[in-house]
């Protein structure tokens, strides 16, 4: 599919006003995606899981204009209040997104979204966020447009939510999606997230996520400068191509349940997530002492209990704990006991895979 094939057709009937709510997932990459293109497009494909616990609700309720304008007219509220300062993000999403949904521009919009997850917990809501728009402006188009196919409302969504952030593709369906073109995945394309094409294992399904809160604040790079990082990276080309490398090697690994391999791959990634940051220019480092601990805590506890818990990062410096449900009962029991200790104020979430985005009855 070409980007041409998400322009919204004119001769669909015309907006009427109302109210649209959306519960969209965050997710956590297992191959990563850091590094891209013009327009959204990623350096390299990726895969991630969906989670469910950690999600962003937002309503979109849309009120015919009295005067064409060619801007934006919308509020903004963030848990109840007004929110100025999120306004140039959501203003940036809707230039680059009208071209292709550009009945915005006929409505004045109430966005009114919120989190499940702390406020200030270092956890990035961009990925649910911008997806819970994505998919209410989906839903708005779906109203004018009654032929439109599931398959096609999925995908848009997911090109939608691209623009706004690239990981945010990934957050429409569950369980696992792919986001990137990527030779050994059928159907896999740069410009949209597709639920993920193969067989997985039982053992992958209700795979556990406990996320150690290690430093709430905000972070001192943000992805954005991150991403761009990559264009001068003395490594930049050897990582693209280990990322399709790791995707082809996980196909096996995610059919046959092969515990131990993807507790490499998986862990492997995440390290190389920092090490491209540790040696871009500028270098930076998000890890904090605290992350290193409970990696190191992790890596003993794997030898000594035989399990196949294993850890990723996103770009900071909490951890996702990950492990199957058969394990579930007694790696819990060793967070608790030795890692929570190393989290900010002693918090953490449980989380586990899920299985995408739902509309709410506004
Ligand atoms: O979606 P962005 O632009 O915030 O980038 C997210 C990048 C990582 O979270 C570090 C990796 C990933 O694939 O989600």
């Amino acid at each position: 599919m070409s980007e041409e094939q998400f322009i919204f057709h004119p001769d669909s009937e015309p907006i009427k006003d109302g109210k649209v709510t959306w519960r969209s997932p965050s997710n956590i990459a297992l191959v990563k995606y850091w590094g891209k293109k013009a327009n959204q497009i990623p350096a390299n494909p990726s895969l991630s899981f969906t989670l469910n616990a950690c999600a962003t609700t937002t309503s979109l309720s849309y009120t015919q204009r009295e005067h064409y304008a060619d801007d934006f007219s919308f509020d903004l509220y963030f848990e109840g209040s007004q929110k100025e300062d999120f306004k140039p993000k959501i203003n940036t999403f809707f230039k680059r997104i009208a071209p292709y949904v550009p009945f915005i521009k006929d409505v004045h919009l109430t966005i009114e979204t919120s989190n499940s997850f702390p406020h200030s917990s270092g956890i990035a809501s961009s990925a649910s966020g911008m997806s819970a728009l994505a998919l209410c402006l989906m839903d708005i188009e779906r109203q004018m447009d009654t032929t439109m196919t599931l398959d096609f409302f999925h995908r848009k969504a997911s090109f939608l939510a691209r623009l706004g952030s690239g990981s945010a593709c990934r957050s429409i369906e569950g369980d696992l999606v792919h986001w990137g073109s990527h030779e050994d995945t059928v159907g896999s394309s740069d410009l949209y997230g597709i639920k993920y094409p193969y067989t997985v294992h039982e053992v992958f399904k209700n795979y556990h996520d406990t996320i150690l809160l290690v430093d709430k604040g905000q972070k001192q790079v943000s992805s954005t400068v991150g991403h761009d990082l990559m264009h001068a990276h003395p490594f930049a080309q050897n990582r693209f191509d280990q990322a399709h490398e790791n995707l082809t090697k996980l196909k096996t690994i995610l059919v046959e349940g092969n515990l131990p391999e993807f507790v490499k791959i998986v862990e492997s990634e995440a390290l190389t997530l920092h090490a491209m940051m540790m040696t871009s220019l500028p270098y930076f480092i998000l890890m904090k002492p605290n992350t290193l601990a409970i990696i190191n805590k992790i890596w003993a506890f794997r030898e000594s209990s035989n399990t196949n818990v294993c850890f990723t990062l996103d770009a900071g410096a909490n951890v996702h704990v990950l492990y199957p449900q058969n394990e579930h009962k007694v790696v819990y029991q060793f967070i608790k006991d030795e890692l929570v200790v190393y989290c900010e104020n002693g918090q953490y979430l449980c989380d586990r895979i899920g299985f995408g985005a739902k509309k709410i009855n506004s």
